[in-house]
């Protein structure tokens, strides 16, 4: 199929799988143990109306608005994504760049495989980065030095991870960056020749944050062991004010499920949160991040900005979040999907797609202005 036949998230995900090698598409379509909350994270979605609305003026429609003060051409950013430079060589770099195009952000994970200096050098554009808090507070400073000499404009601090929870397939399929030269790895890889040529074409094959950037890590290979060794267990609130007073900017606190913990990030001077179960890598079982909004907007909506990400596989999904009061979405998979299906042209292509779709429900809904959409537009949010 060509890029231009994909008319959906789905038929990129189709694509990408026949064209990135087993064990990284698996990475990326896994969640933990039973993978419940991944399912609900999109079923949930599935399960909201909206209300149609008929002899509306439907000219001029826009989905332009602000995420953190910053313009965005519509409400949606790249998450964070670890080894997205194994889907596709130098996957970091054509993601970034899609985004730039697109006028949306880009958020760099902590665990990519391109650096921040590499994205810094390809975009000449300001993006957002994803920390992880290690125990070792001198890399942290370190890193955040890097972004902020990089223009970084916002720092999202991921705060849902500080064990990694167990991925069956990640386990079976001996999951490493850079892949093992096993029998089993070896094939998966030869079967997708494209994907092995432009790997030999790049030199960026490890997490380009982290190795030689932080001690004991010149042969890293595996997230589990880096996880294990070196996420901070004891990550609190308190790290979060150290870590914002350094940092300085924009903080968006990522992996919000309750309204405490919404409360806190808010006490600790969240300019934004991420309402988030990591895309139901998590905890597996804690509701999908659309069943919880209404509770997190009703807490502190009105005292911070609300993101949310997780099971956003159509425009429509992001029509329903933004109604019920989240000021902008963030996608995972739906990139990748369109990274590992063509590129930066793929990741474009989802873009397109979650744009077009946004466009035209919100007109059906009788919006012209996305900034106009609010629980109004929605019939149910009985998910029951
Ligand atoms: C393959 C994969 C890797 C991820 N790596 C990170 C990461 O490094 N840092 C982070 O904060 N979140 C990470 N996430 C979670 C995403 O940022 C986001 O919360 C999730 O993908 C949203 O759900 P969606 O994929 O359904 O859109 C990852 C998600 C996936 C699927």
């Amino acid at each position: 199929m060509k890029l231009t036949n994909a008319l959906t998230i789905d038929d990129l995900k189709k694509m990408a799988k026949n064209r990135v090698p087993k064990m990284f598409f698996d990475y990326a379509d896994s969640g933990a143990l039973t993978e419940q909350t991944y399912r609900d994270n999109e079923s949930d979605f599935a399960k909201i109306r909206l209300v149609q609305r008929i002899a509306r003026s439907l000219s001029n429609r826009s989905l332009k608005t602000t995420m953190i003060g910053q313009d965005v051409s519509m409400p949606l950013a790249l998450s964070p994504i670890g080894m997205t430079g194994m889907q596709r060589a130098n996957g970091e770099i054509l993601a970034a760049l899609a985004a730039k195009k697109a006028g949306i952000p880009y958020t760099l994970s902590t665990m990519s495989i391109c650096s921040i200096e590499d994205i810094a050098e390809a975009t000449k554009a300001p993006f957002w980065f994803q920390l992880y808090v290690m125990r070792d507070h001198d890399y942290v400073r370190n890193t955040l030095d890097r972004a902020k000499k990089a223009n970084v404009s916002a720092l999202v601090l991921t705060m849902d991870l500080q064990m990694l929870a167990q991925r069956h397939k990640d386990l079976r399929n001996g999951l490493t960056a850079p892949p093992r030269f096993t029998p089993k790895h070896i094939f998966q890889m030869a079967s997708r020749p494209m994907w092995c040529l432009r790997m030999l074409g790049t030199n960026k094959h490890s997490f380009g944050n982290i190795k030689g950037h932080a001690k004991g890590t010149d042969n890293l290979r595996s997230i589990s062991t880096w996880t294990h060794d070196q996420f901070d267990l004891e990550l609190n609130w308190d790290s979060v004010a150290w870590i914002r007073d350094y940092w300085g900017g924009k903080l968006i606190i990522k992996g919000i499920l309750d309204a405490r913990d919404a409360k806190a990030a808010v006490k600790a001077g969240a300019d934004a949160i991420i309402v988030s179960n990591h895309g139901g890598r998590q905890l597996d079982g804690a509701p999908s991040s659309i069943r919880v909004l209404p509770e997190i907007v009703k807490a502190v909506g009105d005292k911070t900005e609300i993101h949310l990400d997780g099971g956003i596989r159509n425009g429509q999904d992001i029509l329903k979040a933004r109604a019920l009061g989240a000021q902008g979405v963030y996608i995972g998979r739906p990139y990748i999907y369109g990274l590992g299906a063509g590129g930066e042209k793929g990741v474009t292509r989802t873009i397109d797609i979650l744009r077009n779709e946004l466009d035209m429900s919100m007109g059906l809904c009788g919006e012209r202005n996305i900034d106009n959409v609010g629980t109004h537009n929605i019939y149910s949010n009985d998910l029951s």
